[in-house]
């Protein structure tokens, strides 16, 4: 296997609080184990306009506090095209970068995959004799398939999305400060919704993924909550609001998943105006106030670990893997199992929200 020298890094898709944590200890890890280190800005699509530069210790200082990246993120539609992913190649091979450490989420880790094998850089699914294990977490049940001689371009990423959606990880980077974020905002609305006697529908970001309006919804203790793994069922919203009217209870939180099946925040909201006249009902879209601001202490050693490890992880002859964090425990999880779906939701988390709200 090539030797690395000099390895890349970028951020790409939705930016994620901690996401500079990540960079800072992806310079300075790969530093400690004397490698050089570029930043690609603005994810792939930086990758294919050459935007590539050197990195180093003092370049990453005084960033482990923001939200944001200092990398910029994109998302890239020419990167969709076989032409993109050639000028990106062009670009990796011309600044001599021996291997690439990508932050983000499916979209990134699916784009990285695809990228791999079209160049011929065996990524870890296919069949080839192991050269070096992976260490593989029995209870996710993967194969322990591993990677293959002689490849050119080593990609590792690191889980960097406030969603919580891959595989392979108990918790991704961006994830707590988010949810702490959006309880702050449901915090503040419930006092107006209390002062007003209202029912408020929030919505809450989560295309797929309902991690953030469930234990939103716990943390708030929202009567209900709407998210895209269990269907949907506004009649029982209906019977549930008009037996708290009966029993006068006054102001109510519905949390909304934006991937809900039921429609968004917005549409909820109608079907149950429709029928509870009585009810003075309001809609909050929290949107991209949820991405953004200074990391939690937990995302920012979560990112450091994992930047770390994503290091450790490429000297180590690996590739196509995503680091990520199960059990406390650094885990290496294949690009092609984390983004084919989510760790499930724990039902009994589901039912919290119910024996609460007895
Ligand atoms: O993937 C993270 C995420 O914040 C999702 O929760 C949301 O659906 C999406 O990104 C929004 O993306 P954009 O900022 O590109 O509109």
């Amino acid at each position: 296997m090539k030797e690395i020298k000099r390895i890349g890094v970028f951020t790409s898709g939705g930016d994620a609080p901690g996401m500079n944590a990540a960079i800072r200890a992806v310079v300075r890890a790969g530093m400690y184990r004397n490698l050089e280190v570029y930043g690609i800005h603005r994810g792939y699509e930086g990758m294919i306009n050459g935007e590539i530069k050197h990195l180093d210790s003092r370049k990453v200082s005084g960033i482990i506090q923001y939200g944001g990246t200092i990398l910029k993120s994109a998302r890239s539609a020419e990167f969709r095209t076989f032409e993109g992913r050639q000028k990106a190649y062009e670009n990796l091979k011309k600044h001599e970068i021996d291997a690439v450490v990508a932050i983000g989420g499916d979209g990134t880790f699916g784009g990285a995959k695809q990228f791999s094998e079209e160049f011929d850089i065996p990524f870890v699914g296919n069949d080839n004799v192991p050269e070096k294990g992976i260490l593989f977490l029995d209870e996710f049940n993967l194969a322990t398939k591993s990677t293959a001689k002689g490849a050119y371009e080593p990609f590792v990423g690191i889980p960097g999305t406030i969603d919580n959606d891959l595989f392979g990880t108990d918790y991704t980077i961006g994830y707590d400060t988010c949810l702490n974020t959006v309880m702050e905002a449901i915090d503040k609305i419930r006092d107006t919704a209390s002062a007003h006697d209202r029912l408020f529908f929030i919505e809450v970001m989560g295309r797929d993924a309902g991690f953030i309006a469930l234990n939103a919804g716990i943390a708030c203790g929202a009567e209900a909550v709407f998210i895209p793994e269990v269907k949907s069922n506004v009649a029982n919203l209906k019977n549930y609001l008009e037996e708290g009217f009966r029993r006068k209870k006054s102001s109510n939180i519905i949390i909304v998943s934006e991937g809900d099946d039921a429609g968004g925040a917005m549409d909820i909201a109608k079907q149950v105006k429709e029928d509870l006249k009585d009810y003075d009902v309001r809609v909050s879209i929290l949107g991209h106030i949820q991405r953004g601001g200074s990391p939690t202490a937990f995302d920012r050693v979560l990112a450091t670990r994992l930047g770390i490890a994503s290091v450790d992880a490429l000297l180590d002859g690996q590739r196509s893997i995503m680091v990520g964090i199960v059990n406390n425990k650094i885990a290496h999880v294949p690009f092609n199992k984390t983004i084919k779906h989510h760790n499930p939701l724990d039902m009994d988390m589901i039912s919290t929200i119910d024996i609460m709200n007895v």
